[in-house]
């Protein structure tokens, strides 16, 4: 599998280096195999030709580009009978403590190389809800919650790299002691760094979210998650005799940090027209608070409409399953940058893409932000409707 893939980066990198403007720099080059990289469909290993298992056992879409297809969210595909056909939404299980189901694990996997059977089916309510259908190991262990995440828009997120620690941390102390609590999550440990990307802040770096997306999407192997199994248990007795390899990670490090540098080299989504009006609803509606209009970094501000840190939304947005150390109802603050071009694709809103449009997403925001709603919702209908379609312009 290592020789293989060493193979195709270097072919791909040739191609890349071919088709490139001559003045491209090593980051671009490494950028282009990233991209390579992040469309590739990955395949099962073979006994003979290989010492490791390669995608799976237990896994769910076979590259990075199924789910995010676009780069900018999609509408999750569902049948008329409710079940869910797309790949970008996924259902995660824990604990109230985040601890995962003993057969499951993290995630439901949707797809097994020959000989391993799917977890499960996820499938749509007429609320609007994801749930587990068609269950290979029976219902999840008592007090084990499950919960949708749908495939963010992956724009911009070099940006949010850049944004230095400090200036998260200083929001968090801004907001101690008042109706806003927001805080920031270290997924490494109290000493580590702070969180930045997925729903939840669990990841500190872009190099931490792509070796997730590979253990629980794929089901493949790298230097910081190096169960060979990706998220197979040891009651899935399949999926175990399924796994071969050696202690070699499935994808070198040097490949994880192509990808990294493919999607920090995405640019943000373009920023909106001026629209006074709506910047000051935005304001003193109090959604600013949360969603800042700029963060500082060193190239210049950041216009992502986030504060990067978890806020708790209340119980209309308890997602079910969470990550040791973070509530259910927590979540970091959504970027709010690329909204329009989401609505007009029809990509849901909120982590488990259940708000059709901005008015609904507003409706489900309670706890930390109940305040802000009420406020929006009080104003006179004509300045209401300017709001939303400010932010709906972002
Ligand atoms: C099966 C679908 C699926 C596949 C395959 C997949 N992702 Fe994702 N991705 C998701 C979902 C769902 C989330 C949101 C998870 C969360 O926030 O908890 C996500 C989140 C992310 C994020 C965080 C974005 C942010 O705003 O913080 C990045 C970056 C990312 N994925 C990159 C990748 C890369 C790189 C790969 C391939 C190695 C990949 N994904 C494969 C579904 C997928
Ligand atoms: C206390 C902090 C806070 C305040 C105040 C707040 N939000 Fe949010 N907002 C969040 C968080 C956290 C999420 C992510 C929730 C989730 O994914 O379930 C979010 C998500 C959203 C989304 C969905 C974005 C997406 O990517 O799916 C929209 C739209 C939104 N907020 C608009 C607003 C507007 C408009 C206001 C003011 C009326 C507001 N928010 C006030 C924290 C806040």
């Amino acid at each position: 599998m290592r020789r293989r893939l060493a193979l195709a980066a270097a072919l791909t990198a040739m191609a890349a280096a071919q088709t490139a403007a001559p003045a491209a720099q090593a980051g671009d080059l490494d950028a282009l195999i990233g991209r390579a990289l992040f469309r590739r469909a990955w395949i099962p290993g073979t006994a003979s030709a290989t010492a490791n298992d390669g995608l799976g056992p237990l896994y769910n879409a076979r590259a990075c580009s199924a789910c995010h297809q676009g780069l900018d969210g999609r509408p999750v595909a569902v049948a008329p009978d409710g079940r869910v056909t797309g790949e970008n939404l996924v259902l995660r299980l824990s604990d109230a403590a985040g601890a995962p189901d003993p057969a499951y694990g993290r995630q439901i996997q949707t797809a097994g190389v020959p000989g391993v059977d799917p977890e499960g089916t996820v499938r749509r309510d007429g609320n609007g809800r994801y749930h587990l259908a068609d269950s290979a190991y029976g219902p999840p262990a008592a007090g084990v919650r499950v919960g949708a995440r749908a495939a963010p828009p992956l724009r911009g997120l070099g940006r949010l790299a850049a944004v230095p620690e400090a200036a998260i941390l200083a929001l968090a102390a801004s907001q101690a002691g008042g109706g806003l609590r927001g805080r920031a999550h270290r997924p490494e440990g109290p000493e580590g760094p702070v969180g930045r990307f997925g729903a939840k802040a669990t990841a500190a770096t872009l190099e931490a979210q792509v070796a997730t997306a590979f253990a629980l999407d794929l089901g493949l192997s790298t230097a910081e998650r190096p169960a060979p199994g990706g998220d197979c248990t040891r009651i899935q007795a399949a999926c175990l005799a399924a796994v071969r390899g050696d202690a070699r990670p499935e994808i070198g490090a040097a490949l994880v940090r192509h990808i990294a540098r493919y999607l920090a080299s995405l640019e943000p989504p373009p920023a909106p027209a001026p629209d006074p009006a709506g910047e000051r609803l935005f304001a003193e509606a109090g959604c600013a608070a949360c969603h800042r209009p700029a963060l500082p970094s060193p190239d210049g501000p950041v216009r992502a409409f986030t504060d990067l840190l978890l806020h708790d939304l209340g119980p209309d947005l308890d997602g079910g399953a969470t990550e040791p150390g973070i509530a259910p109802t927590e979540w970091r603050t959504a970027p709010l940058w690329g909204l329009a071009r989401r609505l007009a694709l029809g990509a849901g809103l909120l982590h488990d893409a259940r708000a059709a449009g901005v008015a609904q997403a507003v409706r489900l925001h309670g706890g930390e932000a109940a305040a802000s709603r009420r406020r929006a919702e009080a104003l006179p209908e004509a300045e209401r409707a300017r709001l939303f379609a400010y932010v709906g312009s972002l």
